[in-house]
Order: C-alpha cells, then sequence, then structure tokens
C-alpha cells in the first residue's frame, strides 16, 4: 500500500464506537489512586481515547494533522467536557514544545512523522512528561510492511530501549505478526509503550 493513499477520513469511519485501546486503560490502572491531570494525546484520529480522558476528568491537550479530527473528537462531548480540551490542527513536524502533562498518549500514529522531524518530537514528548507522568503508545519497528515508506519513522527493540531510557518501564509488548489493517492484509511490527518518568 501506498501510504500518501492514507485516507484518514475512512479510517476515522472505520474506528467510530470501538473500545479504548487497551493500552491506554491498562497505564491509567498503573496509575492507581492518583487524580486525573493534563494529558496530551498525540495523533487522536476521530476521538475514542480524549473523549475517554475527558469523560475521566481529564484536561487534554489534543493534536491531528487531519482538520477533519477536531469535529469527530468533539461529538458527543458536553459543555464541561469540551472546557477541558484543547484541539491543535498540526503535523508533528510543526508541533515545537508541548505542554507539561501528567500523561502523553498516542496511539498508532508517532510512526507517521518523518524520521527527519522524529528525534525533535520525541525529545518535545520526553520534555512534556512531568516527574511521575506517564507514557503510552505505539511505534513501529523495521519488520513492518510499512517500514520502507521514507516519510515515516521505525525503530528496533534497541532502539526503542534507547528511547525509553531513564524512564521506568512497566511494559513494552512487541507484535510481529501478520494482521489486518484499513488498508487491507499487513505485517505488523509494533511495540506497545507503556513508561513513567521516574518522580
Ligand atoms: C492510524 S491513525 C491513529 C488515530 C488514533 N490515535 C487511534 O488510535 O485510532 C494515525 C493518526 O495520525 C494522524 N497523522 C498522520 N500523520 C501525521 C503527522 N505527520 N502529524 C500529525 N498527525 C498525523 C492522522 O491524521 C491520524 O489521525
Amino acid at each position: 500500500m501506498d501510504m500518501s493513499d492514507l485516507d484518514w477520513t475512512g479510517y476515522f469511519d472505520s474506528q467510530a464506537g470501538r473500545r479504548v485501546r487497551s493500552l491506554l486503560v491498562d497505564t491509567l490502572a498503573r496509575r492507581g489512586a492518583a487524580p486525573p491531570g493534563t494529558a496530551l494525546d498525540l495523533g487522536c484520529g476521530e476521538g475514542t481515547e480524549t473523549r475517554h480522558l475527558l469523560r475521566n476528568g481529564w484536561r487534554v491537550f489534543a493534536y491531528d494533522a487531519d482538520p477533519a479530527s477536531e469535529a469527530r473528537v468533539r461529538a458527543g462531548l458536553d459543555a464541561e467536557q469540551l472546557s477541558r480540551l484543547t484541539f491543535t490542527a498540526s503535523r508533528f513536524e510543526d508541533l515545537g514544545a508541548l505542554p507539561p502533562a501528567h500523561l502523553v498518549y498516542s496511539s498508532f500514529a508517532l510512526p507517521f512523522c518523518s524520521p527527519e522531524a522524529f528525534p525533535g518530537l520525541w525529545t518535545s514528548i520526553r520534555a512534556a512528561l512531568r516527574p511521575g507522568a506517564w507514557f503510552a503508545g505505539e511505534l513501529f519497528g523495521p519488520r513492518d510492511d510499512w517500514a520502507h515508506t521514507p516519510t515515516m519513522n521505525f525503530h528496533d527493540r534497541v532502539g526503542v530501549e534507547g528511547l525509553v531510557s531513564g524512564l521506568e518501564v512497566a511494559s513494552v509488548v512487541e507484535d510481529d505478526r501478520p494482521g489486518q489493517s484499513f488498508g487491507g492484509p499487513k505485517h505488523w511490527h509494533v511495540f506497545h509503550i507503556s513508561a513513567r518518568r521516574p518522580s
């Protein structure tokens, strides 16, 4: 599949009504009784995880390059929940510094940042993590079917370990298997990461 053909509107349609991703649910559970704080959702898509955070009391800064994302994210939220949401339509490549947060979440989106811009984006993510804050998100590995896409970034296990060094890693689950994507059959090589900045 040519990644430049990706139709995010169709992807958003396919995601509407799905369950909240388990990586987020599990990471929130690891926080125990800690109260909700400020969360970033990078590449929030149609917004299932952003809405889940808002409904659970979080202040959320949601980001997506696709301007069609915002209306989807906001749908079904009440005025009070919307008052805790800030949506920014921006490419990762243009984000710069991020607000300090208690949780930085990004599901299946960071790999779409250009390889040239990814180190700066990762630096911004690490800088946004307050002491004790969590990062939860996916990175893709070199055996992924999309790994030869020049506009995307990929990391092997050693690379992932380097990126999370200095964090307390709760889990890095590696998927390396055939499966399905929105665009059809695909070999997935994915690292699902849940890690915490030490207090
Ligand atoms: C596979 S979707 C994931 C969406 C959502 N996080 C989820 O788990 O369903 C990838 C998202 O990243 C966004 N995206 C792709 N390239 C991007 C970029 N360079 N900067 C910011 N967002 C981007 C797309 O618009 C899309 O919403």
